[in-house]
């Protein structure tokens, strides 16, 4: 594949190529394990709930100066060693035109279900994936904004990390029209129409392909792809019907590379996934593991690529000797790979005491 290389003011061609967090994802043990925390802005910080007040979850992902802001929250607070763009897996799908909003304690809320061949159809032929190009203005402007902001909060060291949905999670809402428990909507698509099934996991692909290259054009320094609902597949069936769509997506950015010829790192988190391991190759840096997979045993099971994780959230509330001995069991396990960014095992719980995260990015340091 051809290679195109990133410009000279990229932060990877200087300040972030030889950060922990790159470094980890490239399989290297830097001399301090790096830490961040998925949904590390947002609802758990009082700063966060404070600047939200008044302004609609998808408004503010489309606001760049709110974003920069939120985005920053954590690192400033925690003394992270990343920051994750803020942002929401369906903000490409509201670019590109599809009617979504997000419903206060329920999530992502479409105007229909896409669950048959004409409305799968209908949304293709509607809402062509190039048309979000320039739609993305808003979101490169957000990423600048964070560079900026994180070269003048510690030189620009720390990585900023971009992200987008997985077609099959992006899939789930879209079939069902919201949020659902089983995903069954979207699985029996599979089965009862593979071949519009193909298009809309296709057309999901290019969306979220454009929206992760938006963010490392811009200034990301590595991107993860969210496969929040992959755990409710038969591996058989994610590997036949799923993983071409998640490499796919992954393949808007392979090419990618800094001034040294190394591509952005790319990390897939796939939710429930340790059966899938062994039979998963999307060609990637870093495998996200959930909180169910001891991360030596996942290490086995992924074989050469680094990973990120895996403290059960359900810890954080737990008292600082028991949360401690967890955190330095994920450490002593994470050893077992070529390299190890601590991170939980899902998202942070919007009722985790924000004192608690610090402690833990303290301790990872010394540890
Ligand atoms: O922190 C917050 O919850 C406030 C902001 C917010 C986000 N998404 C940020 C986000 C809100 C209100 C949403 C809406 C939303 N979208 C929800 C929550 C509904 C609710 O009110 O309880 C959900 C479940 C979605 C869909 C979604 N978004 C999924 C499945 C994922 C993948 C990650 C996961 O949790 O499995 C996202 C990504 C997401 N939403 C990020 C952020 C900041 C990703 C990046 C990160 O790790 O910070």
């Amino acid at each position: 594949m051809p290679t195109t290389v990133l410009p000279p003011s990229h932060p990877l061609n200087s300040d972030t190529s030889t950060s922990w967090v790159v470094s980890a994802y490239r399989g290297s043990q830097p001399a301090v394990t790096p830490v961040w925390f998925m949904r590390q802005a947002g609802r758990s910080l009082p700063e966060y709930r404070a600047l939200r007040v008044g302004t609609h979850m998808l408004d503010a992902c489309l606001d760049p100066e709110l974003v920069a802001e939120i985005t920053l929250q954590p690192v400033r607070r925690h003394g992270v060693d990343a920051a994750i763009f803020f942002s929401d897996i369906v903000v490409p799908l509201k670019l590109a035109g599809v009617a979504v909003r997000i419903e206060p304690g329920v999530g992502p809320v479409f105007d229909g279900p896409v669950d048959t061949p004409e409305a799968v159809e209908a949304l293709v032929a509607g809402h062509p994936p190039q048309l979000l190009d320039e739609a993305l203005a808003p979101i490169s402007e957000g990423v600048r904004r964070t560079v900026t902001g994180l070269r003048l909060l510690q030189g620009g060291r720390d990585p900023l990390i971009g992200f987008a949905g997985a077609p099959f999670t992006l899939a789930a809402y879209l079939v069902a029209g919201r949020p659902s428990k089983d995903h069954l909507a979207a699985r029996t698509m599979i089965h009862r129409h593979p071949g519009h099934w193909a298009a809309l996991l296709g057309w999901c692909a290019a969306i979220s392909g454009r929206f992760l290259r938006a963010q490392v054009l811009a200034g990301a320094s590595a991107v993860q792809l969210f496969d929040s609902w992959a755990g409710s597949l038969p591996a058989a069936t994610y590997v036949t019907h799923v993983a071409p769509a998640s490499r796919a997506t992954f393949d808007a950015v392979r090419d990618l590379t800094d001034d040294a010829g190394r591509r952005v790192p790319l990390v897939h988190f796939a939710v429930g996934a340790g059966e899938l391991y062994p039979q998963l190759d999307l060609d990637v840096d870093c495998v996200g593991v959930d909180w169910r997979t001891p991360l030596d045993e996942a290490a086995l099971r992924i074989g050469g690529p680094s990973v990120q994780g895996n403290l059960d959230p359900a810890l954080l509330g737990a008292p600082w000797p028991v949360l401690r001995d967890a955190v330095d069991d994920v450490l002593r396990r994470g050893r077992a790979a070529s390299g190890h960014v601590f991170n939980l095992g899902h998202g942070v719980p919007p009722d985790t005491d924000p004192e608690v995260l610090t402690r833990i990015v303290d301790h990872v340091h010394s540890a």
